[in-house]
């Protein structure tokens, strides 16, 4: 497949940002709370993935020493399934555990089984269910991974 590089986001990354979160979910967030997270550099952090210059997946989020939160990730619908989302996650997981934070949280549906099983290779476990956390009524998965002991971060990035 193409080269795919993760990069430190900018706000220049604002709109393509958007597009690939607005063809990924049914829900997207709004542009106003990314734009937001882009401009607080203490409190958020977001990289993205470029093919050939094109952003085409993204990972936000946010920074609260000791522990992080994973606002979000998502790949482009036309590149889902080609280790793009992986490799979001492992660059956030290395940067978070190179800047000395401990433990990282997300939620995610319990019905995304791809995410799931995407979180749980790097050592993600679920400590409880939210009743109705999604618009829709869904329920979510609190996860958490004890980055002291998460798995497949600390190997040699591979070029895909
Ligand atoms: C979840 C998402 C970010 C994964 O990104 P991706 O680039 O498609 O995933 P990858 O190709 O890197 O695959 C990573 C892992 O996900 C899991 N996975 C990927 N495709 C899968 C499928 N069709 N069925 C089951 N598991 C799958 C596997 O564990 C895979 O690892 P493996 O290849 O070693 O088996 C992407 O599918 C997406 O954007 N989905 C819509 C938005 C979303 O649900 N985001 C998560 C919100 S919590």
């Amino acid at each position: 497949m193409e080269i795919v590089e993760v990069e430190d986001a900018t706000q220049d990354d604002l709109d393509a940002i958007y597009e690939v979160d607005r063809r990924a979910f049914e829900f997207p967030m709004s542009k106003a709370s990314i734009e937001r997270d882009l401009r607080d550099e203490r409190l958020s952090k977001y990289f993205v993935a470029r093919a050939l210059g094109v952003v085409v997946g993204y990972i936000g989020l946010w920074c609260i020493y000791p522990e992080a939160h994973i606002i979000s990730v998502a790949v482009d619908p036309d590149f889902q399934g080609r280790g793009i989302g992986k490799k979001l996650m492992e660059t956030s997981l290395k940067w978070l555990k190179d800047a000395g934070f401990k433990h990282v949280f997300l939620e995610v549906r319990v019905d995304n089984t791809i995410a799931i099983n995407l979180y749980k290779q790097f050592g993600f476990e679920n400590v409880t269910v939210r009743k109705n956390y999604y618009q829709d009524g869904s329920d979510a998965f609190v996860m958490v991974c004890d980055l002291g002991k998460a798995s497949n971060i600390d190997g040699e990035q591979k070029n895909e």
